[in-house]
Order: C-alpha cells, then structure tokens, then sequence
C-alpha cells in the first residue's frame, strides 16, 4: 500500500445511505497523511450534514456549481486541478449515470469532467439496482474511461436485502487510493537522493549555509518511494520529518553528505542530486568561538566535493540526475552542467525572492542532451512525481538500448 503523504485527495459524496460513512472516509484518509476537500451532491446533503464533513476534513464543503461566490474562491477548475485524485464515495446508480454520459450539471460531475488526475467510485446501492442493466452499463462505460470501480462488496444492505452493492469500508477505500499512485515505474531498483541544504561550520556555533528547505528533494524521495524504488535519501540540516519507507541518512557538510553518498552509491541504480550543496567551505574550523575583536575579517574558503560530478564518473554510473538552481539564464547554464559534469538529465529551477527555496511549489525545465522538457508550476509533491515518471522513462530506455546493443551480432 502506497503513503498519503502530501496528496490532495477530493472525496466526492453522493445520495445514498452509506453517506454516513463519509465522516469516517475523511478521518481515514487524513490519517493516512491526505489533506482532504469535499464536494457533495444535493442528493448526499439529504443524508449527511455539510457541517459534519467541513469539521472532519477542515475545509469548507463545496456544494454548488453556479454560485459566484464558489467560483471566486475554489471553482469547479480549481479544484479538478488541485486534486491529485478524486474519490467518489458513496457513488450512487444516479451519480454513475451522470459520470458515464459525461454530463456536467452539477458540482461534482463538472469536476469528475474536468479533472486530469484518476478518479474512482465506490458504488454503493441496492443489489437490484446494482445488477441492473443500465447499471452495468454504465460500470462497463465507466471501466472503458478509466474510472476507478473500488468495490461495490456483497452483504446485507441497509434495505434489509442481500447481495452486491455495499460500499467498500473506509479503510479499504483508502488502501485503494494510496495504490492509485503506485506506480510500479521503479520497481525493484535502488535510487539515491540527497537534499537539504549543507552547513559548512566557520567555529563552533556559526556556518555558511543556504535558503534550500528539504521540500523538493524529500518530495522526490517520496515519489521514488512510491514509485517501487527502494530509496536512500541523503538529507542536509532539515527541519522536515523522515520520509516513510526511505531509508534517511542525516549529514551535515558537503563532505559528509560526499562520503555518505559513495558509502551507498555502488547499490544505487539512479542518483538524484536535489542538495543544494555548499560549493565552498572555510579552510579552517575554528576550535572556540570567533571573538568580534576586528573591524573587518576575512573568510578563507577552499573548494568542497562536487558530489554530482563524481558520482557521473564512477564506472559503471548510476543514471545521474542533477538539479541546477539558477537566477538567471537557465537553460543556457543547465546545459552547461550537464555537459560539464557527463549528467544523463538536468533538472533546472528558477530561484530567487518567493521563487524555488521554502515554497511549496515549484516549475522545472528538464534539459538532456536532445531534449527539453517542461514540467510547469505545480506543488512540489505532484512536480516530484512528475519528474520521476521522466526519469524512470528514460532510465528504462537507456538500458534497453544498451541490451539491444548487446544483443547485436
Ligand atoms: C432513503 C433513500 C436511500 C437511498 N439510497 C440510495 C443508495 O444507497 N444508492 C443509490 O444509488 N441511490 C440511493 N437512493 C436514491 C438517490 O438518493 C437518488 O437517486 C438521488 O437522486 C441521488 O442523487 P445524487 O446522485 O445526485 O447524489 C436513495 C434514496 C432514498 C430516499
């Protein structure tokens, strides 16, 4: 089963008795890490309040398509972007009828129309309205657009009849949910990742550090995590938690981070370097505490380890990855790094003032040596998932050409 960390989840409730199970859906899914939002159909505000689901999820319930006030905050578009998945439980035999004809007259629908990220229904109704042909015709529909179907279960229903049509339990919904982002694309290999920031100490108490936050590079983890890759994340002074499933090494300088990486890169299939390693380091640590005895000082700074370009030169390499945080000119300066260093992908960034370090969204422009690639602003969690479906492309690609290579007479 796949983590919820991070992933925006859009729970849509339709009109049905299972609707009171929806509270529950809610504490589930934010338990397992999903910050949650919910839009309701008038049919479900029959059998559930809009009050119960706004205190569970803490967000207000959106319910109307055609209100101006709706759209000025989060509209229909909006919130089909902001979902990284759409699950629609209960989904009534009325609410599968609207999905399957692609109709757009109420909230939820619109949303289900205009979203690009998976969407799943949990059916949940009468056995005989379950097995109804024009049910089943609209779940065959649905299974052709490639909706979701979790469930329905067999059992007594609440009409005091027996037979399929119960809505899957919540927990099981949610074991669902995480596995629509599994994606098998790195099963079965090892990938390294660094993060952070460096701190590279002056004497005891002060250090050169920088404004990197963790979030891409954990982000990036999580994605590889989720992705089938066993992951080692090699993280600089962060104030974020581990993230679970990664194996998380905690360094400090850019030699530590250095030493750390090579101890674990000959496992290593992929290496994606996102650290903002500190390109210089004071020549001396000072033992004690520097004293404010002069009017000016001077720093005397050597050169650190280029962890990126030493892992590229390792025989074999791993596929190498390098991030490149830039102020200006990025694509000239990415591909610069990329044939200086031997990378296989630059991922470069645009940072400054509100831009890259601390935020929680971010664009990328991918450049290889025939390709550029861009992977427009987004929150760093879908942009990391992103980037790791690129990268397991070309990864899977460059080995299959090495083994037609092989394989040539
Ligand atoms: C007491 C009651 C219970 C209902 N339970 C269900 C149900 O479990 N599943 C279902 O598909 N429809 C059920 N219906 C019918 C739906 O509420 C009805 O089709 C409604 O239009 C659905 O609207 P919606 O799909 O926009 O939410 C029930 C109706 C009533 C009066």
């Amino acid at each position: 089963m796949g983590t919820l960390t991070n992933k925006r989840i859009l729970l849509g409730v339709t009109g049905g008795i299972a609707a009171y199970k929806s509270a529950d859906t809610v504490r589930r899914l934010r338990e397992a890490g999903a910050e949650v939002r919910v839009v309701m159909t008038a049919g479900a505000a029959e059998f559930i309040t809009a009050l119960t689901l706004q205190a569970v999820s803490g967000h207000p319930v959106h319910q109307q398509l055609l209100d101006t006030g709706a759209e000025a905050g989060m509209g229909h578009i909006e919130l089909a972007r902001w979902a990284d998945a759409v699950l629609v439980a209960p989904a009534s035999a009325n609410f599968m009828a609207r999905l399957a004809q692609g109709r757009a007259d109420d909230l939820l629908s619109a949303v289900c129309l205009a979203t690009e990220s998976p969407v799943a229904v949990a059916p949940a109704m009468n056995q005989q309205m379950w097995s109804n042909a024009a049910t089943q015709a609209n779940l065959a529909t649905l299974k052709k657009n490639s909706i979701g179907i979790f469930g329905p279960a067999e059992g007594s229903q609440a009409c005091g009849e027996v037979g399929p049509g119960r809505m899957l339990e919540p927990t099981e919904l949610v074991a669902l949910v995480s596995d629509l982002f599994a994606s098998g694309e790195l099963d079965g290999l090892t990938v390294v990742v660094t993060a952070g920031p460096t701190w590279e100490a002056v004497d005891p108490v002060r250090g050169l550090t920088n404004r990197s936050s963790g979030k891409m590079g954990y982000a990036v983890a999580e994605a590889a995590v989720e992705a089938g890759a066993r992951v080692i994340l090699i993280s600089g002074p962060t104030s974020l938690p581990d993230p679970e499933r990664a194996h998380t090494i905690r360094v400090e300088s850019a030699q530590e981070m250095h030493d750390a990486v090579h101890a674990h890169i000959a496992d290593a299939d992929i290496f994606i370097g996102v650290a903002a390693v500190a390109d210089y380091r004071p020549t001396q640590i000072a033992k004690d505490k520097i004293k404010k005895t002069q009017e000016k000082m001077t720093l005397d700074l050597e050169r650190t380890p280029d962890i990126l370009a030493s892992v590229a030169a390792l025989k074999p390499a791993p596929f190498t990855v390098g991030f490149a945080a830039e102020t200006e000119n990025l694509e000239q300066h990415a591909r610069q790094k990329l044939a200086t260093k031997n990378l296989d992908i630059v991922a470069a960034n645009r940072v400054g003032a509100d831009l890259g370090f601390g935020t929680d969204e971010n664009s990328l422009l991918l450049v290889e040596p025939a390709a550029v690639t861009e992977l427009p602003m987004q929150p760093k969690a879908r942009l990391a998932r992103a980037l790791i479906a690129h990268v397991a492309a070309r990864y899977r690609a460059k080995h299959s050409a090495k083994v037609h290579t092989l394989r040539r007479p």
